[in-house]
Formats: structure tokens, sequence, C-alpha cells
């Protein structure tokens, strides 16, 4: 992971928010590479959903709408919805170091037989700290006389024996707390309790405040979508793991409204279908999972026993295991029930096939953006030490920054203007770079950490024959192809 975020620093994919001022924790800020990619991810998830969704099980087309809601909306919105209530996160906090962390993210090193040695907490994947402490403070005791058990497996009796993470003394930790996740602000001039709001913590509550808008004014018929793509907020506990756990990010969320009766056949087709889409943009079937929720771990709106499946990516940093890219809930008819009785406004959908008025139960297939930018860059990192870069990034050419390169072989006798000539032409159809200085390996070495697939070079032949060397980011290897065909080559390969 260090390799791969310094190389988003230094390539322009990813700076920390206001890094001149020290940054700010759970905040990340796209540069112009990391929000080509970005952008890429957006699109095809917008295009595949929207524009042109897959077939449904029966082979019939499917219908998905688009929307685009406010980030603050009512905060009667999100006591209907639950989050004001129930979106909250078990917190400890440090007294020594004033660090505060998710309790069920600690896992403790506790010695297996003696209660007198102390037990040294630290943050899943970061044992580092607590071992060195473990060595420290539990002298002449072996790293193998401890066992690693689960924060939440501990009752409040053993905080007197736990080290913190960023700690030194037992007994630091307090106990668990709740602690809501949405970020408050205040809407108007006056500062008070009837002025709060909230920026939103998910993009559905949008889709389900203008579920009778869409129904009203749209020709949509259940079963039908509403998808939505944008930002959403979390005052995250423990943000972490670079861009996985932010505080500010982008979700890429569908509602699927269907009659309860049907749920359970679009649950597993949207699980199928999700699963597929990840594959199709990039990344491998051996480093996606689709795992079943626990009991434990549903969200309030989620149904027992159905529940949500997770599409997971083995994530460098959760490998051998995987970490949540996307979810896929069944959220019954829990959200317009809610919004039903609160705001008192009758939200059934008359169905004219069943005769029947209802509320229509949702599937909801909720992806991360930001998290699929993490995952396509965790897949696309590709070390290759007989590389002048040792270090290349294999994205599909759909999903890469930038598509083609373009470079005069060196920068006279007519070829410059040859390259720029190309340059033009290919810069109005795909993202494109013109770079007419220093020695040909280092500007091939310069795309291929940046995962441009195909690199274009005119040369001293290319006057004379008008071909081009085409170089194939993935191979190295180069060919020569008329440089008129430059243009059908490149849009044939992107797709
Ligand atoms: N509307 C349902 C919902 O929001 P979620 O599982 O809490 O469900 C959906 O979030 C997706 O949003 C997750 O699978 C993850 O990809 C992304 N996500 C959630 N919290 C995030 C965070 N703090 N940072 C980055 N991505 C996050």
């Amino acid at each position: 992971m260090d390799d791969l975020v310094a190389l988003c620093k230094r390539r322009g994919f990813i700076y920390p928010a206001s890094e001149i001022y020290q940054g700010i924790n759970g905040f990340w800020d796209y540069g112009p590479l990391g929000v080509e990619l970005k952008n890429n991810i957006r699109d095809a998830w917008w295009h595949d959903m929207v524009r042109c969704p897959p077939a449904g099980p029966d082979g019939e087309a499917l219908s998905i709408v688009g929307l685009d809601s406010s980030i603050i909306q009512n905060p009667r919105a999100w006591e209907a919805s639950g989050h004001v209530g129930g979106f909250n996160d078990p917190m400890v906090d440090c007294r020594e170091s004033k660090a505060r962390y998710r309790h069920d993210h600690l896992l403790v090193f506790r010695h297996k037989s003696d209660a007198d040695v102390p037990m040294f907490a630290f943050l899943e994947g970061e044992p580092a700290p607590a071992l060195k402490r473990m060595k420290k403070l539990a002298k002449g005791r072996s790293p193998d006389d401890f066992e690693t058990v689960a924060m939440t497996e501990l009752g409040d009796d053993a905080l007197p024996r736990i080290v913190g993470p960023d700690a030194n003394k037992p007994g630091s930790l307090t106990e668990p707390r709740q602690f809501n996740l949405m970020f408050k602000t205040y809407v108007g001039a006056v500062q008070d309790e009837d002025s709060v709001a909230y920026l939103r913590p998910e993009t559905a509550q949008g889709i389900f405040l203008n579920f009778k808008n869409v129904v009203d004014t749209s020709r949509v018929k259940v079963p039908f979508g509403i998808a939505q793509i944008g930002k959403a907020f979390r005052n995250e506990v423990t943000p972490r793991n670079y861009i996985f756990r932010s505080r500010e990010f982008e979700q890429m969320e569908m509602e699927w409204f269907c009659h309860g009766d049907e749920a359970e056949k679009w649950h597993s087709f949207w699980c199928d279908t999700r699963a597929r889409w990840w594959q199709s943009i990039g990344l491998q079937s051996d480093n996606l999972l689709m795992r079943p929720h626990g009991q434990d771990e549903l969200a309030h709106y989620a149904k027992e026993g159905q529940g949500t499946f997770d599409v997971e990516y083995r994530f460098p940093f959760t490998a051998p295991g995987f970490g949540e890219l996307e979810g896929v809930a069944h959220r019954t008819d829990y959200d317009l029930k809610q919004h039903q009785t609160h705001s008192k406004v009758k939200l059934g959908y008359f169905d004219a096939d069943r005769k029947e008025t209802y509320l229509p139960h949702v599937i909801e297939p909720a992806a991360g953006l930001s998290r699929g930018v993490l995952a396509l860059l965790c897949e696309a990192y590709t070390p290759d030490p007989e590389r002048p870069s040792k270090v290349y990034m294999k994205f599909q050419p759909r999903m890469a920054p930038i598509k083609a390169g373009v470079f005069p072989l060196v920068n006279k006798e007519g070829m410059p203007e040859v390259a720029r000539k190309l340059y033009e032409e290919l810069r109005s159809k795909h993202v494109t770079q013109l770079d007419v200085k220093q020695a040909i390996g280092r500007r091939y070495a310069r795309m291929d950490e940046v995962g441009t697939p195909y690199c274009f070079t005119i040369d001293g032949d290319t006057l004379s024959d008008q071909t081009v060397t085409v170089r194939d980011r993935d191979t190295a290897g180069q060919d020569r192809i008329a440089l008129d065909k430059v243009g059908a080559f490149l849009a044939e390969k992107i797709g």
C-alpha cells in the first residue's frame, strides 16, 4: 500500500486534503488523473445501470431512471429513516493519547494463562506498535504465549488491564459509547436546535423522498429503479486504509422498487449482476467475493434472514481477507413506510396489473465510488523490475485515465508538427497526452506508471511512409500502423 499511495501522490491521482495545512484526517482530494479514473468508473456505472441497464431475469428490458437530490434534506427525513436514532458506531476514547477508536475495530493481545499481564490493544491490521509495547511491558514472555481476541469479546472489567493502541499505561480506554456518524450543520442565520440539519450519510434517502415524484412524473411502472451518484458524509470514528474509509466519499446507489413477493428473485438477480459488473471494469474474479452479512452486522433497515450481501474485494490491507466494495440489501418496505408515517403523505403505489395498492419492497445495490477507485488502483498496480518505471498500472483501457500518449521521437525535423496534428485529432475523443521532451524510454516509463494503454511515436519513417510506432503498455511490444488508422485503432481498443 505504501508504494501505491506514493505513486498516487507522485503522479497526481490522490492527495491528502488541505495538505499544506498538514491535512485533515479522513478527507482526500483527487488530482488530474484521479478525477479521470473516478469519472470513468462513474460514467460506466451510469451507462450500465441507467442508460443501458442489463436485461432482467426473464430477458425483459429493465427500467431505471436517474436522480440528483440535495445533500441537505429536511432533518425529519433522517429521523424517519432511523439515522438520527440508529446510525451509530460504538467508540472508545483513550484518556492518555486522546485518540478515539471504533470498539469493533480493536483487537487485543492477551496472555493465554497469566491474568496479571497487561493486554495490548491494536487496530485491525496494525499490530506492530502493540507488539513493541508487549515486548517492553511483558518482559520475559514470548509472543507465542499471547492470543488475539476481539475487544468486543471482553467485558468492561478487562478495561483496567488494557494498554490502548497509542498508550503506554493500562487502563486508559473508556467504556464504549454510541456515537452518531452524521455531520451536523445549521441552515440559515440562527444557529439553534430548530436550524440543525445533517449532511446526508447515504444517497439512498434522497431517492425514497422522491419516489412519489418520480412515479407521478415519469412513465415508470413497478418493478423499476431510481439511481443516484453523489457525495455522502460520515463522521467515521477511525477513518483509515487510505480512501477505503473516509469521512467524505461518493456512492453509486440504485433503489429497485418491486412487489414484496418478487423481492427474493430480484435480490439474487442484483447480487449476480453487480458482481459481474465489477469484473467488467477490470477486477479479477479471484479478488472478488460475495459474502452474506451475519445477523449482527445487518443495518437497521435490512431484512432478517435475507438481509444484505456484500460484494467484497481483496484489498492489500485486508488480504488474504476481503473488504466491502458494495452492499446489496433487501430493505423491504421499511423506508417508504417510515417516510409515509412521518410525513403523513401516502406513498402507496397502485399496480394496475395486480389491481392492488402497496408499498413496494426495495432491493438496493449500494456501491462505493471512492472504494471502486481504490480497488481499481490496487488491481492495476503491477511491479515489473525489468521496466525503467519498475511498475506499471494495468488499468482496463476503458478505465485508464489517459488513453493515449503521442510522442515525436525527436523535437525537430517535422516530427513535432505531425505529432501535434495526431494529438489534436485523438484528444477530441479520448484523453490524450502530447509529450515532446526527454528520451523516448523515459516518456514510455511515465505513461506506464499512470497506466496509459497505448503510445504512438512519430519518427523518421513516419515522414516517408505515413506510419507510426504503436507501443502496447502491457507487453511493451511495438508495432507499426498507418498514421491515418490511429484513431480507428484506438476507438476499437478502448471500446
Ligand atoms: N444506502 C446503503 C448504504 O449506504 P453502506 O454499506 O453503508 O450502505 C454503501 O454503504 C457503500 O458505500 C459501501 O459498500 C462502501 O463502498 C461505501 N462506503 C460506506 N462508508 C464509506 C466510507 N466511510 N468511506 C468510503 N466508502 C464508504
